[in-house]
């Protein structure tokens, strides 16, 4: 088997790649670096540029399915500028992927696609599963909505569509945690506003697996990649401090204050989604870490 893979070479990618490679699955990836091309049999990079549609259409020789995980960062500043690369380089890469099927010969029979728990309505008291309708009204909400939306046309193809609503990833090599454990590394922690807001993590080695399996299994639909047991944000610093033998002592910090550091992307330290991770379980999915403690041991 070979799969093509966009944002191969960000932290979720990179994931992926790895595990493709040990299950004996071939890599072709989109890369906007020219540098970061190599010619590997086994991982073999195309360049391509979403915002100029431009993409080398041999990207897609020999490959069986893709995983389209590429996207700008979301932890830069807001600029209105900046939210239309957020939306352009997750919504146009799609576009410019159905186009390359449509108008090549291909054999792709399988679409799996990153989306993200954004796309539910922030909540302290819902518990969502896959069948939610409701959109968060937020930026964001809208950004995975019109990933989603695009993502979809794939099936006018006769390709299998899979989408993976990825939770707050954790890892050692980069994303949230590490930033979430530097202020408690040095004795500032502190939680954000009251603290009672959820954050439904994954464990990058159980996403890794997930996308797998996802693959392997040709999983049709939509599913949940957060780990069975979502923590409150207190919950959070908390098992961070414990891990970390560090005290948590300053009070916690309101929200204005944030906004007035971080503008509008403030909102994803306040966001709240207590996301179930059911349906992948009930599918034969094991995870390997259930709970925040062990994740955070395993990490820190
Ligand atoms: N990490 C999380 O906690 C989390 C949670 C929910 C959803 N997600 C979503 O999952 C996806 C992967 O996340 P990640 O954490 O692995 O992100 P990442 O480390 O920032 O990697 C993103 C990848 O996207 C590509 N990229 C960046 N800007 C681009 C642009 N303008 N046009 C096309 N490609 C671009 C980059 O590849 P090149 O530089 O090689 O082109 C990069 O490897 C993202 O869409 C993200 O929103 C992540």
């Amino acid at each position: 088997m070979r799969v093509l893979i966009t944002g191969a070479t960000g932290l979720i990618g990179n994931e992926i790649v790895k595990r493709c490679h040990t299950s004996g699955i071939a890599v072709n990836y989109l890369t906007t670096r020219r540098t970061k091309i190599s010619a590997d049999a086994n991982y073999k990079g195309f360049f391509w540029n979403p915002e100029n549609n431009e993409i080398n259409v041999n990207c897609i020789k020999g490959v069986d399915a893709i995983i389209h995980l590429a996207g700008a960062s979301i932890s830069k500043r807001w600029t209105t500028d900046y939210k239309k690369l957020i939306f352009d380089s997750r919504v146009k890469s799609t576009e410019l992927l159905f186009n390359t099927l449509k108008n090549n010969e291909h054999n792709v029979t399988h679409m799996i696609s990153g989306s993200a728990i954004g796309i539910y309505p922030k909540s302290l008291t819902n518990y969502y599963s896959e069948e939610e309708t409701q959109v968060n009204s937020s930026f964001l909400g809208d950004v995975v909505k019109q990933w989603e939306t695009s993502v979809v046309s794939f099936s006018s193809l006769n390709i299998t569509v899979s989408k993976i609503r990825i939770g707050l990833v954790l890892s050692n090599k980069g994303g949230a945690l590490p930033q979430m454990a530097k202020p408690v590394r040095y004795g500032f922690g502190a939680n954000m506003g009251a603290g009672k807001q959820w954050v439904s993590w994954i464990h990058l080695g159980d996403l890794s697996k997930l996308f797998l399996y996802v693959l392997e299994n040709k999983l049709e639909g939509v599913y949940n990649g957060v780990a069975p047991n979502p923590a409150t944000n207190k919950e959070f610093n908390k098992a961070i401090a414990k891990q970390l033998k560090k005290p948590l002592i300053l009070p916690n910090i309101p929200k204005f204050m944030m906004r007035l550091l971080l503008g509008e992307m403030h909102m994803l330290l306040f966001e709240s989604q207590r996301v179930s991770s059911k349906k992948i379980e009930n599918s034969g999915f094991n995870f390997k870490y259930f709970n925040l403690n062990s994740a955070l041991e395993s990490l820190l």
